[in-house]
């Protein structure tokens, strides 16, 4: 089990854009697995590999209810092909930006296509909160943060807060 530590904002590693993985082979699978141990150790419902550091356009995901057994996915390169007309708004979070909660408004269903462990190509239709974590997720691989599509004052106290926070970190370790 291979815990990694959680990118933080302000860290300009947050707003890289990732490059998409040419073969899935053991050391993507090894990040697929360091992934997951990072989100459930964390603990949350989405990761992206660039909130570990590594700029590779692959996600984790599980949104198994508590008490229910766990549902590990994994996407790598995955796309949003289609979204439908409906939207829907959910309150979200972000390992990268902790304790920090906000309402966004996204599609409620998108079409994802994606490469699965196997190096398959697949595509799998998401509504409810399946739709919104990847779509969060997805939005890492681009350098996008759930505070961007919140308003832009909100979006600056958040990004203040934080820059602080770092700058103490910071000078504890002086
Ligand atoms: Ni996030």
């Amino acid at each position: 089990m291979t815990i990694k530590p959680l990118i933080i904002l302000p860290d300009p590693v947050l707003r890289q854009i990732s490059r998409p993985v040419e073969t899935v082979d053991a050391e993507i699978l090894r990040l697929a697995d360091d992934m997951l141990d990072t989100m459930y150790d964390a603990p949350g419902i989405g990761l992206a590999a660039i909130q570990i550091g590594v700029d590779r356009r692959m996600l984790v995901i599980d949104v198994a209810k508590e008490g229910e057994e766990k549902q590990p996915l994994v996407f790598i390169n995955p796309e949003i092909v289609s979204s439908g007309s409906e939207r829907s708004v959910y309150e979200e979070g972000c390992l990268s930006i902790p304790d920090y909660y906000a309402e966004v408004e996204r599609p409620a269903v998108v079409t994802v296509r994606y490469i699965d462990r196997e190096g398959k190509e697949q595509t799998t239709e998401a509504d409810g909160l399946l739709a919104t974590c990847l779509q969060h997720e997805i939005d890492h691989l681009n350098g996008t943060l759930f505070i961007d599509h919140i308003s832009k004052l909100k979006r600056e106290i958040v990004i203040r807060k934080f820059a602080k926070a770092a700058k103490l970190r910071g000078s504890k370790a002086i």
